[in-house]
């Protein structure tokens, strides 16, 4: 048993948090291009024009992957680079980027692994018709995937459709920390079924045009305890899953919502609308692999005296974060029985392989892990050395904590961190570090391997054998 021997060690950065050139070679504006220059809208006002400059030192960056010894390496195409407008003429600077960036990596047997949307919406679909509020966005994501695949589908094996669908809607619809910045549970519902509908027709595209490739979407994935053994606080963990786990996994993996919850959703909001013909296109669109982001579990208790969204901790002061909920169904509150990061992630290494039991469980599909790892500032010695034990600590768990589960009978495809280098964290800045390198904002962005990387590194080369 154990990892078997093509198995994918990856790690993982998004177009938006680590390209920058936000304006170069004929890149279209994005919804976070301009969301993120609105006063308020981000920690200390931080952006992606800059990122990590990864546009531009691409060679540089994979060279090091290359050195690590990186089996996979996941990366977003930002949908404005290849269509400015989102649709209507290719900007074929794009396509090339993209091209070198997959040529490079296969150069030095880096499996590329694409995600098609990880959240930089092109403005002008935004302006045009509301984005993802709208049908109409459908078919030109479609156009989007298909121009992907043309172009790429030759080399690239790996694909996502979506990333976190449930965060960028949640955050963009529910409690408007995202773009488009709304509080609407209806249109929330009815974004939400929106890319369902368009993950599946991606999925048809997909096996016409790459008919050897693997393709899925990636969830942001929060297992969950019960705080006690209380009816009602079992219920309320029925009611998380419900609404806040199945609720997304479901309509992307077996084409259907939890009845109870979509029941009530319908009653509550009229939402969402769901088409006869929708149901039969996401059932037909099989996925090849769950993608699973996995950071911390969830300890969920009852939620009768109605507490709603009271905010995040989103810079670091470790405690800071309130107790957040659904009133009437459910609230997620601290477990004493684990640590916690200083952003109040819940540290469970346990919890990865418990959550991929339950998703065999219910779905019974290979899983890959497209995003695990440590959000904190990095300790930088007086030699300038980062010694990011906290994060090889971290990290050494989680890949514990998969081997047990391949053991248990999971078929676990490839585990990537995020992220590769340290990038923007859409709502915490510069300053939530995740990478294995690390980038001097002071220094020209000059690039530095930290502990994790060497480690990282050994682990690769031992197959997950040696984690000291
Ligand atoms: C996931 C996203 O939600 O988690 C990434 O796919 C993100 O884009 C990562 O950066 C970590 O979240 P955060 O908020 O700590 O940056």
């Amino acid at each position: 048993m154990g990892f078997q021997k093509d198995f994918l060690w990856g790690s993982a950065t998004a177009a938006y948090q680590v390209e920058g050139g936000w304006n170069q070679d004929g890149k279209g504006v994005s919804i976070w291009d301009t969301y993120s220059k609105i006063p308020g809208t981000t920690y200390n006002g931080t952006n992606g024009d800059i990122a990590a400059d990864h546009y531009n030192r691409y060679k540089e960056d994979v060279k090091t992957m290359g050195e690590m010894g990186l089996k996979a390496y996941r990366f977003s195409i930002a949908w404005t680079r290849i269509l400015p407008n989102g649709r209507g003429d290719i900007n074929y600077k794009g396509i090339e980027f993209y091209n070198n960036l997959i040529n490079e990596l296969l150069k030095y047997n880096i499996e590329p692994i694409i995600t098609l949307y990880h959240w930089d919406l092109p403005q002008n679909l935004q302006d045009k018709y509301g984005g993802w509020e709208s049908r109409e966005i459908i078919k030109d994501f479609k156009k989007y995937a298909e121009i992907c695949f043309e172009n790429f589908g030759d080399r690239v094996k790996y694909w996502i459709v979506i990333n976190e669908p449930n965060v960028f809607v949640g955050l963009g619809y529910d409690i408007a920390l995202h773009p488009p910045g709304v509080k609407d549970k209806k249109r929330s519902l009815e974004v939400g079924h929106i890319t369902a509908v368009a993950n599946a027709e991606v999925i048809h595209s997909f096996r016409k045009m790459v008919p050897d490739g693997k393709i899925g979407s990636s969830i942001a994935y929060g297992p969950a305890y019960s705080a006690s053994d209380s009816e009602e606080d079992k219920l309320a963990l029925k009611n998380y899953y419900d609404h806040a786990v199945w609720w997304w996994f479901d309509p992307y993996f077996k084409g259907e919502y939890p009845q109870e919850a979509l029941k009530y959703n319908i009653e509550k909001y009229g939402a969402p609308t769901i088409l006869d013909e929708d149901i039969e296109l996401m059932k037909s669109a099989k996925s090849d692999f769950i993608g699973i982001n996995y950071y911390c579990t969830q300890m969920i208790a009852d939620n009768k005296e109605g507490i709603g969204y009271n905010g995040m901790n989103n810079d670091g002061k470790k405690g800071s974060q309130k107790e957040n909920g659904v009133p009437g169904l459910f609230k997620q509150i601290r477990n004493t029985k684990l640590e916690y990061t200083d952003w109040d992630w819940a540290i469970d290494p346990d919890g990865l392989r418990y959550g991929m039991v339950q998703l065999k469980k219910r779905y019974n599909l290979p899983i890959l892990i497209s995003e695990n790892g440590l959000g904190a500032v990095d300790p930088i010695d007086e030699n300038g050395e980062i010694k990011d034990i906290a994060r090889i600590d971290y990290l050494r768990e989680h890949i514990k904590a998969c081997k047990k589960a391949i053991d248990e009978g999971i078929e676990l495809w490839g585990y990537c961190t995020w992220s590769y280098i340290d990038l923007l964290s859409w709502l915490n800045g510069y300053k939530k570090q995740y990478g294995f390198v690390y980038v001097d904002r002071n220094n020209n962005l000059t690039r530095r391997k930290k502990a994790s990387y060497f480690w990282y590194k050994k682990v690769i080369e031992s197959n997950g054998e040696d984690l000291d």
